[in-house]
């Protein structure tokens, strides 16, 4: 069972890396998840920093072993995580939780949660992963575009609570996965699309030019599709930014 074993630590610089270090030297279960009141050097996706040291944030790490899992289903199993994470924040709010591609969470225009997944690979297959999940449960200051739970929710859950329904949801995912339902995943994965089927302003970070495109869907390999005046598009992590569809604090 996912989150059968709990961690917790009152402060560490990242969960992640905490959960690196013990997978390194033997002492990691599956199913652990270590959990801290703060970080001080969280990560961020792409070597981002992820700020929150005051203690308003959910913040875990996951170790799975996932050795059934063939590394060309890599994508599903991160669609399979951000999933997960919308619906446990979907049951404390009655507003509707969407995923931006590829993985953060968003309420509105607004960033609820952010996912840093690293894996281990053996013989193509996902030996291992560690989960990394932030999500916001109080207001988090001076942060562009960022919401929290207790923004939108008519009782802010504690931090065990939200975990109870995070281990729920994962569990929950990982057992479709284990019997392959691959394609329910992407189905249900589509569904909570951000911004799916409408006109968007886009930039396209490599060749730094604006356009309008529309996000139709994602391809096997999980890069984002968007229909575009010159056709079908597919675009991968860093090639492609949302921003200016971001509501502003
Ligand atoms: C992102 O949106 O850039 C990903 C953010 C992931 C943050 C979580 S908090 C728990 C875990 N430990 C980390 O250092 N990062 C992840």
């Amino acid at each position: 069972m996912i989150g059968q074993h709990l961690i917790q630590l009152a402060e560490v610089d990242s969960t992640n890396n905490y959960a690196a270090k013990l997978l390194a030297t033997g002492n990691l279960k599956h199913g652990t998840v270590i959990l801290a009141e703060r970080q001080m050097a969280g990560k961020g996706q792409r070597g981002k920093v992820w700020s929150g040291s005051s203690g308003n944030q959910f913040t875990g790490t996951y170790f799975m072993e996932t050795v059934f899992l063939s590394v060309e289903y890599l994508s599903v199993f991160n669609m399979s995580v951000a999933l997960a994470v919308a619906e446990a924040i979907q049951v404390f709010t009655k507003e509707s939780i969407n995923i931006k591609w590829p993985n953060d969470v968003f309420v509105k225009n607004k960033k609820i949660a952010g996912i840093l997944i690293e894996t281990n690979w053996r013989d193509n297959r996902v030996a291992s992963a560690l989960v990394g999940i932030g999500v916001n449960i109080d207001p988090i200051p001076n942060v562009d575009h960022a919401l929290s739970l207790s923004e939108i929710s008519m009782k802010t859950p504690g931090k065990f609570e939200f975990l109870v329904e995070m281990s729920t949801k994962l569990n929950h995912y990982f057992d479709l996965l284990k019997i392959g339902e691959m394609e329910l995943i992407k189905q249900a994965y589509l569904a909570k699309l951000w911004k799916k089927g409408l006109k968007l302003e886009l930039i396209d970070v490599l060749n730094k030019e604006n356009f309008i495109g529309e996000i139709v869907g994602v391809d096997s390999q999980g890069g984002v599709l968007i229909s575009t005046e010159n056709g079908l598009k597919v675009f991968h992590n860093h090639e492609i930014s949302f921003e200016l569809n971001y509501d502003k604090n």
